[in-house]
């Protein structure tokens, strides 16, 4: 068989041969923020990417016992915590974590930690999205991230412990609303592809449930529920307490991830070191991640797709409550309520 053609049969084995015709059965909605429309799959909204991939994933993705999963709505921090637990991990591995070779100062914390569900340039062997995955060794534990909701993960990952990081859903918008600006011209996505939408239309869709990987609140009650229920596999993290405290919750998650930092580390700021190599002033002002691009394979049934974003896009405020200077009053008073009508009754609040 040519190489060509192993492609062709690995692709094949990922991909739904009946793609369209299952996408064409599943409830439509307008999109905003990815090309095409958002399709309901198991209850949740997705672009056809990422639906595809959470299919894959469902379908191929083998977890291991020691696998650390990062879980997030998108926009809710992913990219401060893979920079956090890249570097809770490695903090030993690479003597000083100042020294020029430490990951996170050459890459993206994107490229350091793969999603299960999309492959970056770096993390694609062939065209089977989870050959890479499976080509880590064994001995050391797997560092990997998802937007997938928990109803629909992979059932074996629920054999390894998660981190989800959740967001008030005020910020989660107003930061999803423009990353998806930067993303559509980018991708010089065709006005048929990505039909233009105002923000208040966005917002009403949200409002609605319709976003990527939405209902928002579905997704962050689904993580919720899963850390009350099983506290000691799945630790739950708000953005704004990260930002609040930030030395408390970077404590508990290197416990959590069976990583403490010694007193002796502690002492000798160890701690501190590790909070400022991942700072949003940091990281944003490293080259990489002010001039370099993430890149993502997609698979489609005509083979592979790139897709590409600044890593610049990944950086944009940092800061709680950014909302208040592009909602109205009115928004921002609605989103409250849909929090609290949501939320409230489980005890949570966001
Ligand atoms: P804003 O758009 O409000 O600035 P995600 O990583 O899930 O895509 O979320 C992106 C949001 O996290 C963006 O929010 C981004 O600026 C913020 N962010 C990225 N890195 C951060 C860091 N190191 N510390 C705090 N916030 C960070």
């Amino acid at each position: 068989m040519a190489p060509g053609d192993r492609e062709v049969e690995e692709n094949k084995m990922i991909v739904p041969e009946n793609l369209e015709e299952m996408l064409s059965t599943l409830p439509k909605e307008k999109s905003w923020g990815a090309g095409g429309c958002f399709y309901k799959y198991q209850g949740f909204w997705y672009s056809s990417v990422w639906l595809l991939g959470t299919i894959w994933a469902q379908q191929c993705f083998k977890a291991r016992e020691t696998d650390f999963l990062l879980a997030s709505s998108p926009k809710s921090g992913t990219t401060w915590m893979k920079a956090l637990m890249i570097a809770i991990v490695n903090r030993k591995h690479h003597g000083s974590l100042s020294s020029s070779s430490h990951p996170l100062l050459i890459k993206n914390p994107h490229n350091c930690v793969p999603f299960l569900e999309v492959r970056d340039q770096e993390h694609m062997i062939g065209s089977n999205p989870i050959t890479y995955l499976d080509s880590l060794p064994a001995a050391s534990p797997r560092l990997l991230s998802t937007h997938i909701p928990y109803s629909s993960l992979p059932k074996s990952v629920l054999a390894g412990r998660i981190v989800y990081i959740a967001r008030n859903p005020k910020d989660v918008f107003v930061s999803f609303w423009k990353f998806s600006e930067q993303f559509a011209s980018k991708n010089n996505q065709k006005p048929q592809e990505s039909p233009s939408i105002s923000m208040e239309e966005a917002f009403e869709l949200f409002c609605n449930g319709v976003s990527t990987n939405g209902p928002f609140w579905d997704h962050v009650l689904g993580y919720w529920k899963a850390s009350t229920e099983r506290p000691d596999e799945v630790l739950f993290v708000k953005y704004e307490d990260m930002k609040r405290d930030t030395m408390h919750h970077v404590k508990k998650l290197a416990e959590f991830m069976g990583h403490p930092f010694s007193s002796e580390e502690e002492r000798e700021g160890v701690l501190q070191e590790v909070i400022e190599l991942c700072s949003f002033e940091n990281l944003s002002n490293l080259e990489v991640n002010k001039n370099g691009t993430f890149q993502v394979h997609v698979a489609s049934q005509t083979g592979q797709n790139q897709l590409q974003v600044d890593n610049s896009a990944f950086f944009r405020r940092g800061e709680v409550g950014d909302s208040k200077n592009h909602l109205t009053p009115e928004m921002l008073e609605r989103l409250d309520k849909i929090t609290q009508e949501k939320l409230g009754t489980f005890g949570l609040e966001l």
